[in-house]
């Protein structure tokens, strides 16, 4: 487990080659287990895998979410807000939910990009307008998901000044 953490990183690099819909099974599923403050689980997920969709997501929504468009599938994280009326317990949910991708995603030898939406009014409204979610969902997070056609290494970001101890 540890190991996965660490070779976790975001891959924004994908080679033409399908995901199995399998492993997208296994990112949700993941994805679901994850906590939720009182157990709401309040995350809903919108399964991205047409062409036409992932490039207008990737030209239309962000500046940041180009690799979308060559990504096998993406996955919109969003919010019920009649669940949930918090956005900031949504974003602590989703991102919970998201992190159990990604690192689900490793395992599968697939490469990630978690790409952020919620904060940015712009963001939100077009993706809510790309995908015809319904007003009470709040849009977190994209996740492009494919075959990874970069390698990077491993994370090794401990900074023992950012820890304060209290013995
Ligand atoms: C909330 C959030 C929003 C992010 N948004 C974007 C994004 O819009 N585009 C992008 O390319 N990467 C995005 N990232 C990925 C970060 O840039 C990346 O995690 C960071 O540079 C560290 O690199 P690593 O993931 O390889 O460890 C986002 C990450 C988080 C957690």
């Amino acid at each position: 487990m540890i190991d996965i953490i660490n070779k976790r990183r975001s891959i924004r690099k994908y080679l033409n080659q399908p995901v199995e819909e399998e492993k997208i099974i296994s990112l949700l599923k993941a994805a679901m287990n994850a906590p939720t403050a009182k157990n709401r689980q309040e995350w809903r997920f919108a399964v991205i895998s047409d062409k036409e969709l992932l490039t207008r997501f990737a030209t239309e929504v962000s500046p940041y979410t180009s690799m979308v468009k060559d990504a096998s599938y993406a996955i919109v994280v969003s919010g019920d807000l009649h669940v949930t009326p918090s956005k900031e317990y949504i974003c602590v949910d989703c991102a919970a939910a998201i992190e159990n991708m990604l690192l689900c995603a490793v395992e599968l030898e697939l490469g990630c990009c978690w790409c952020g939406l919620a904060d940015n009014e712009d963001r939100v409204s077009k993706t809510k307008q790309l995908l015809n979610l319904p007003d009470n969902f709040y849009p977190v997070a994209i996740v492009a998901i494919g075959y990874p056609d970069e390698v990077k290494e491993p994370n090794n970001r401990y900074d023992p000044e950012k820890v304060t101890y209290y013995h």
